[in-house]
């Protein structure tokens, strides 16, 4: 199956009292037992529900993978990975990252005596010799959030496998109908299902997904362990949202490539952040390891000729606000938002500035999103 009929049918023909189109909303929290002592395959919903497991079902297809696991956030997925480590380990994390995670890395998990190290990931020399005796961990986001660096996955990989420690991939801003990080070697493909699986900013969730028995394994005791589980009603609208994940990626990374070429050729733009131009020095490499490129751009403003204020206020339908992946044009000052929980000096040590701006170009037509630019890059 391809992708795009696998995102259609993979985990959808569940209902056997009914034989419905779609898959059935579970909303119950518990299951009755046949007789005491006799474990039904569904019994209590943090542990399983059937509208999840069929969600399950579809983004293991999708991602080629085994087993997943789906869960209520996206950061409660990447905690879910850092519970696969122990006191005294050490995680290596790119410099550019989401703003949530790197929080995850650096403020909390330090408390369980986990450390971090973040180093510029595209230079796979820095990655070798950031390594410690004790990385039991390669973190990986490509391409990253928000300035879409890209990171050459099977150099990571191979890094990893020489020290024996565990690869995750935030695959997030591609979708797995872009990019599958399992197939280059990766242990575990994360994801924030808010963003493009579901597609529609009506969801927050967030799923693991990994082809090794013994993660998964680990990750059944970890997941309903700590209470990460995602809701049966949030898994029913990701796996509705997923059935049109093909036709809305090929309408971003469109409308995105639109916007990239016209932000380039901008005298109020300094530089745009986006691998499909070839200008960007990421280009060749995601040619190698991703089949498109999405529907991210991320740009800094020229702050001499036009206020981030004043920008941001004239925009019509990118709507000033959190997020990504959604129908609807977003566009965001991580400096502000995302990425305001990275101390300035972090922010900076990764190429922020408060003029950088990200915006998820959404389906409307291409030539609004154009104008709707052009008039705030003149306010
Ligand atoms: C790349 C990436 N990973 C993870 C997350 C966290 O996901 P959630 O907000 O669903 O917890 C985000 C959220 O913006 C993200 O952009």
């Amino acid at each position: 199956m391809r992708k795009e009929t696998e995102a259609v049918h993979v985990g959808v023909d569940k209902d056997e009292a009914y034989n419905s189109v779609t898959t059935p909303i579970y909303m119950s929290s518990s299951f009755r037992f046949e007789a005491v002592g006799e474990l039904p395959r569904f019994h209590y919903t943090r542990a399983g529900n059937p509208t999840r497991a069929a969600l399950e079902e579809s983004l293991a297809a999708l991602e080629n993978g085994k087993y997943a696991w789906v869960t209520g956030t996206g950061m409660a997925a990447i905690t879910a990975v850092a519970f696969l480590l122990k006191s005294g380990d050490h995680i290596l994390a790119p410099q550019d990252i989401y703003g949530g995670t790197y929080r995850l890395f650096q403020n909390i998990m330090p408390r369980f005596d986990l450390s971090v190290s973040f180093v510029d990931m595209r230079d796979l020399e820095a990655v070798r010799r950031a390594r410690r005796e004790q990385t039991a961990l390669i973190w990986i986001e490509t391409p990253s959030n928000p300035l879409l660096r890209v990171t050459d996955i099977r150099g990571v990989v191979q890094i990893a496998a020489e020290m024996g420690a565990l690869t995750a991939a935030d695959n997030t801003f591609l979708s797995p109908y872009f990019q599958q990080p399992l197939d280059l070697g990766v242990d575990l493909a994360v994801h924030s299902t808010t963003k493009y699986l579901n597609g529609h900013s009506d969801v927050v969730g967030g799923a693991l997904i990994t082809g090794r028995e013994d993660l998964s394994a680990k990750l059944g005791l970890i997941v309903p362990g700590l209470g990460l589980s995602g809701s049966p009603f949030d898994s029913w609208l990701v796996l509705r949202g997923v059935k049109t994940l093909a036709a809305r990626m090929e309408a971003h990374q469109k409308n995105a490539f639109a916007v990239a070429r016209f932000l380039e050729g901008h005298e109020r733009v300094r530089r745009v952040y986006f691998p499909g131009l070839e200008s960007h020095p990421g280009h060749e490499l995601a040619l190698t390891q991703q089949s498109g490129f999405g529907g991210v751009v991320s740009f800094d403003l020229d702050l001499d000729a036009v206020s981030a204020e004043k920008f941001f206020a004239n925009l019509r339908y990118f709507a000033l606000a959190e997020s990504l992946g959604g129908v609807e044009s977003l566009a965001a000052q991580p400096w502000t938002m995302s990425h305001k929980t990275m101390p300035p000096s972090a922010r900076e040590a990764c190429g922020l500035t408060p003029g950088t701006v990200r915006l998820s170009v959404g389906i409307e037509h291409p030539d609004d999103l154009l104008e709707d630019l052009e008039r705030a890059l003149g306010a």
